[in-house]
């Protein structure tokens, strides 16, 4: 049976890794972006498999319904939630509408794309879903110091990882696979097209990320993380997470009584 992925952000890095490794595979891929040239370009690189360029801004509620709409009508086998801006800023110099951009497209965006894509991935029984996060999720406790300027980049990237954790319990033997793929630094466009110079720092490529999210996928990882050798670090951060949940009452603590 020919397979069919949609992947958002398919126009540069990973998600472009992402679209060739597929189409490399043989899926059909719908290619999700708004640089049409780039896509166009992807598409005549692949002759053999269909891939279909798919104009969207995902900062908009039309481009959002637009894709949403794809997903819901057509059988895909993956989804994989991609494309990102991070504007790095203190919050309190972040402008409203960069605000708003990051928001849509890397939290209302998969949101809605996933909601849209899982009814019918359930009815046929099988499909995947990746939403691409990044290690950043797990960062809130680091001081200013260390990691300045993303609060809503990062409170973005932990709602994915939040969403797709439970998205997973809950689609637990139907087929459906869910996955949040968290990279660290990543070689692409990502920092050069918001003025940051990353070129010198150690950085993973695309292709590796995109190979572990495979493999992440094929070994049945919720939470991927392409550079954690120790995966028991992160499984001790979950039980940490449910031993906190778990240790609430309805009584008020003692330190907020005196
Ligand atoms: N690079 C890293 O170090 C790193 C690390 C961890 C996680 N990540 C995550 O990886 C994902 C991919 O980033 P990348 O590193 O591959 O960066 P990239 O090369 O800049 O790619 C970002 C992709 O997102 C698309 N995109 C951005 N805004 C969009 C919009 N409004 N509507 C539709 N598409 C939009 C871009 O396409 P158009 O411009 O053509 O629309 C582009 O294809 C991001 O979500 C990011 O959060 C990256």
């Amino acid at each position: 049976m020919s397979k069919l992925a949609l992947v958002t952000g398919a126009s540069s890095g990973i998600g472009l890794a992402f679209a060739r490794r597929l189409a490399g595979q043989g899926h059909d891929v719908v290619a999700v972006g708004r640089r049409a040239d780039r896509l166009e370009a992807l598409a005549a690189e692949f002759p053999d498999v269909r891939i279909r360029p798919l104009v969207a801004d995902l900062s908009t509620d039309a481009g959002v319904d637009a894709v949403a709409a794809v997903c819901a009508g057509e059988p895909l086998t993956m989804l994989v939630n991609n494309a990102g801006v991070a504007h790095y800023m203190p919050l309190a110099e972040l402008p409203a509408d960069k605000a708003r951009e990051l928001v849509h497209v890397k939290v209302v965006a998969p949101t809605l794309l996933t909601r849209a894509a899982v009814p019918g991935m359930l009815a046929r029984g099988e499909g995947a879903i990746v939403n691409v996060a990044g290690m950043i999720a797990f960062s809130g406790p680091a001081p200013a110091a260390r990691l300045p300027r993303r609060a809503v980049y990062a409170g973005a990237l932990a709602h994915l990882v939040a969403m797709s954790q439970v998205l997973h319990a809950e689609l637990a033997g139907t087929g459906v696979r869910v996955q949040v793929l968290c990279p660290g630094v990543v070689a692409t466009e990502f920092h050069e097209r918001q003025g940051l110079d990353l070129s010198a720092a150690p950085r993973m490529s695309a292709e590796d990320v995109v190979t572990a999210g495979l493999r992440g996928l094929e070994l049945g990882e919720t939470v991927c993380t392409p550079g954690v050798e120790d995966t028991g670090l992160l499984q001790r951060v979950f039980d940490a997470d449910l031993a906190a949940f778990g240790g609430q009452r309805v009584e008020l603590a003692g330190r907020y009584r005196s």
